[in-house]
């Protein structure tokens, strides 16, 4: 397969390509690296791999067996529709197509079976929804989940790198004694946390919450319902979820984690919990405060974490690609 990169040098783009070379499912010389204007001619450098940055355009499609897009959402609309009419797969990560009810939403350890000969156009979904679902909808099918409650710790990298540089020149201002400030955040992010994650819409959520609970419907049950905070945290990389689950049929902790032991992409932590930091470089959910709800009989109380360059981004496209490599050999 030739595998085109859009958005080769971000966040996302950089972990898919470190993801392909490392899982074997291309060589360097299968990949294509295409970003804006401004990276063209520059190098990029993964592991021992030295790629050259293209401009991305609308002719640059041809031969490209499948185009993964880590682009906003504006960019993917312009140039989703050039690489499926240059007749290559798209696999995309922007939140352009998710809700679109022609494109399959795809989070690979719950509805992977959706990808088909039929579709040219993947979406995957966000880096909470995934990984909140990833755990909700095996607990879903076995003890049928009515109510959702989700509040969310954001490490910065989900704003993309130049957020991660905000960041951290954020945190040095204020290590030295300068007023905090921000260039990039609704609110300065060094030492604090920001109750915002994308634009408020009309009825006082903001954007994230919205694609968080837009998201999990579509994938795993529309007549869930599902309430979200979401919190930016000054973490690097690596988000947190703090889920509250009320459940139709009573449960005990015990069969619970013999459920989510055996569950896909799933891990117990251990020692009561895992932190941003022990989870960076995994594909995997883990699932730590494991507890009966006391304020409700069928409830439980999970707190997740996952790495947001990885599940939600990177491991999904590549999971879905390798799913759509699959059908068409
Ligand atoms: N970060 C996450 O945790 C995460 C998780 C799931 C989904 N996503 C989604 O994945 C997408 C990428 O996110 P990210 O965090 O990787 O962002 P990022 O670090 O800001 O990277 C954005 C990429 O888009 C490229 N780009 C910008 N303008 C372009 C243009 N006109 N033509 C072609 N390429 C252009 C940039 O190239 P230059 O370097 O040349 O500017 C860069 O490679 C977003 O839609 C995001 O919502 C992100």
């Amino acid at each position: 397969m030739q595998i085109a990169i859009v958005g080769a040098t971000g966040n996302v783009g950089r972990s898919v390509i470190q993801m392909l070379l490392q899982k074997g499912i291309a060589s360097d010389q299968q990949i294509k690296c295409l970003a804006s204007p401004r990276s063209a001619g520059s190098t990029l450098s993964i592991d021992q791999h030295v790629f050259t940055v293209q401009e991305a355009r609308h002719d640059n499609f041809s031969h490209c067996d499948a185009v993964l897009f880590n682009t906003e959402s504006d960019i993917s609309a312009e140039y989703v529709p050039a690489a499926l009419a240059a007749g290559a797969f798209v696999v995309d990560s922007s939140s352009h197509y998710r809700l679109d009810p022609q494109v399959p939403l795809i989070i690979p350890p719950v509805n992977i079976d959706q990808v088909t000969r039929q579709h040219k156009l993947y979406a995957h979904a966000n880096c909470l929804a995934s990984p909140i679902a990833t755990v909700m909808a095996p607990l879903h099918r076995a003890f049928g989940v009515v109510r959702a409650s989700i509040c969310t710790y954001q490490s910065v990298s989900g704003a993309g790198k130049a957020a991660m540089d905000a960041c951290r020149q954020e945190m040095q201002s204020v290590l030295e004694n300068h007023p905090a400030q921000t260039t990039r955040f609704p609110r300065p992010i060094a030492f604090n946390v920001i109750p915002q994650v994308g634009d408020f819409r009309d009825d006082g959520s903001s954007y994230e919450e919205f694609k968080i609970i837009a998201e999990l419907k579509k994938v795993v049950d529309a007549q869930i319902a599902i309430s979200a905070t979401a919190v930016r945290v000054p973490v690097m990389v690596g988000h947190s979820i703090a889920l509250q689950l009320e459940l139709t049929n009573p449960y005990s902790i015990a069969e619970v984690q013999q459920l989510l032991s055996s569950a896909r992409n799933v891990q117990l932590s251990a020692h009561h919990y895992s932190t941003p930091i022990e989870v960076v470089g995994s594909d995997d959910v883990f699932v730590g405060r494991l507890r009966q709800d006391p304020s409700h009989p069928h409830g439980i109380l999970l707190w997740l974490c996952s790495d947001n360059l990885r599940r939600g981004a990177a491991a999904d496209a590549i999971e879905i690609l390798a799913a759509i490599k699959a059908v068409v050999d």
